[in-house]
């Protein structure tokens, strides 16, 4: 069983002809490629098109309705011949077990000692081995699982699936929390184990990465395969062309003028302490985009949970010169603020409930109780924001866990604006949004602060934070360094971001 290729290695995985459907949408068309041994496979396409579907097929999760998945040239008959055939699979979600000591999430739990101690050994020794070569030496085994930091979930999700040793190793996403360091890192584990003779499928919204990790790039769209590049045919923008299937002109909306932004403060901080950051002084002004940037784990997103009231706080605060001391979400929510954290599986997204209940929720919160949004108008509000986010779902009944991963955060971010905040406070809110949806969030943006509105986004993508920002706010272990207000660059923001001032 060869593939065609004129270099004449073993075709790892075939897929041949797959279909799938879900309840009003295709998810797989059709779709028939091959990757061989020994070749690192990026998969690239819009949320929705189709990445996660296929790699749960390949990892026995999911079956075709029709056309079949080949690994090694045989059948794959399910979860557990996709087991036999070495296969390991780092979801698009962190899949770790919250009440899970960090050590019994890879399987290094008490109640597998017994018997299996020998080899429970070396694994261990494995385990922190390959924690150490992820930058994450000093990570307590013993912590539970729901203590750690989203990059460090993401981490140990990874170092799980390595230290199985896999033939075939399935990454969704998996990048998508982690620092350009932690995931060069990263990138050369994945390149060991290509001279090796393994097989690796990678999937980002981070288009870079393909251009320096894959040796070929599949491009989906809507379902159906597109074309594949080698890594000399692939570039960015051709990357993006056949994603989108039009040119992408402007990834970032044009900023205002400077003397635009001379607006009133409307939300102050005054010496503001929570767990993990101290002492924040900060004004933001009415219409502005202030990002806040730095490593993860420098504070940014536990300041913007004691904005939000999520967290318990000291100091001042003042919103529109009032004082301002939120003690939980609603007296945020109340006051006009919105957050959308960087979890969005454990805090953002309602799973059971539809993405209609789960994009209008907010607004029910804010409105009184006695001005009852009626069901006919949530539908509308439904169908507007479904319009203007481009969010891809069935219909509003849909049940929003179902959706894709990117489109579940398009349904996140139209719950936030749903309740028409004045401070809208974002915490990674692109992540594992796909290129062409990014413009669109960003031009939203842009759009909510003439209308007023305080954005403040906590990021750890460079790009973006430059991108987007009026100002810049980088963070340093708890710390607000500094503030920049113009001619900001990724190499300023990286300066202060690691410590310099
Ligand atoms: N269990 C399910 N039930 C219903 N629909 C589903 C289910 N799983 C996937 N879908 C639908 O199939 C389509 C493809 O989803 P998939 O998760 O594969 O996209 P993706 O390319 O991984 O997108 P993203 O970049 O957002 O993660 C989407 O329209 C999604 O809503
Ligand atoms: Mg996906």
């Amino acid at each position: 069983m060869r593939d065609s290729a004129s270099n004449g290695q073993l075709a790892a995985i075939e897929i041949d002809g797959v279909y799938r459907a879900f309840p009003g949408v295709m998810a797989l068309t059709d779709l028939s490629l091959t990757v061989r041994s020994g070749e690192i496979y990026g998969l690239a396409g819009e949320n929705g098109s189709g990445k996660s579907t296929l790699l749960r097929m390949i990892a026995g999760l999911d079956k075709p309705d029709g056309g079949e998945v080949r690994i090694g040239g045989q059948r794959l008959q399910g979860i557990r011949s996709a087991l036999r055939s070495g296969i390991a699979f780092v979801t698009q979600e962190p899949s770790l077990v919250d009440s899970l000591s960090v050590a019994e999430n890879i399987g290094l739990g008490r109640h597998l000692d017994s018997g299996l101690f020998v080899r429970h050994g070396r694994r261990k020794a494995m385990v922190k081995e390959m924690l150490a070569r992820l930058g994450l030496e000093n990570l307590d085994l013993d912590m539970p699982a729901s203590r750690l930091q989203p990059h460090e979930m993401q981490m140990v999700t990874i170092a799980r699936a390595l230290v199985s040793e896999p033939e075939i190793l399935l990454l969704d996403e998996a990048t998508s929390s982690l620092t350009d360091n932690q995931t060069e890192r990263l990138f050369e584990i994945l390149r060991e184990m290509k001279a090796l003779g393994k097989t690796i499928i990678f999937i980002t919204h981070k288009l870079t990465e393909y251009l320096t990790l894959c040796d070929r790039i599949a491009v989906m769209r809507d379902s159906h395969f597109i074309c594949e590049l080698t890594r000399e045919e692939a570039n960015e923008e051709r990357i993006v062309r056949e994603m989108v299937g039009r040119e992408l002109t402007q990834l970032f909306p044009d900023a205002p003028a400077l003397s635009e932004l001379t607006s009133p403060v409307l939300l102050q901080l005054e010496e503001v302490s929570c767990e993990g950051a101290s002492d924040i002084s900060v004004s933001f002004k009415q219409g502005e985009i202030f990002v806040l940037a730095g490593l993860s784990g420098c504070g940014r997103s536990e300041l913007l949970r004691a904005i939000f009231g999520a967290v318990p706080s000291r100091g001042t605060m003042e919103l529109d010169q009032r004082p301002y001391r939120p003690r939980k979400p609603v007296d945020a929510v109340q006051s006009g603020i919105a957050y959308i954290p960087a979890e969005r599986k454990s805090e953002g997204i309602i799973a059971g409930l539809s993405v209609l209940e789960n994009t209008v929720i907010s607004r029910r919160v804010r409105e009184r109780p006695w001005s009852r949004v009626k069901a006919e108008q949530e539908r509308q509000l439904y169908e507007e924001l479904k319009q203007v986010f481009k969010i891809k779902a069935a219909s509003g009944a849909t049940r929003i866990e179902t959706l894709s991963g990117g489109n579940q955060q398009k349904a996140l971010l139209a719950r936030a604006t749903s309740s028409t905040p004045r401070v809208l406070l974002l915490d990674e809110p692109t992540r594992g949004i796909d290129v062409g949806a990014k413009a669109d969030i960003y031009r939203l943006l842009r759009q909510l602060t003439r209308d007023g509105v305080t954005v403040i986004v906590s990021t750890s993508d460079l790009q973006e934070a430059v991108g987007i920002a009026d100002r810049i706010g980088v963070m340093f272990r708890g710390q607000l360094l500094q503030v920049m207000e113009q001619d900001f660059t990724s190499e300023r923001v990286m300066y202060y971001a690691t410590g310099n001032y």
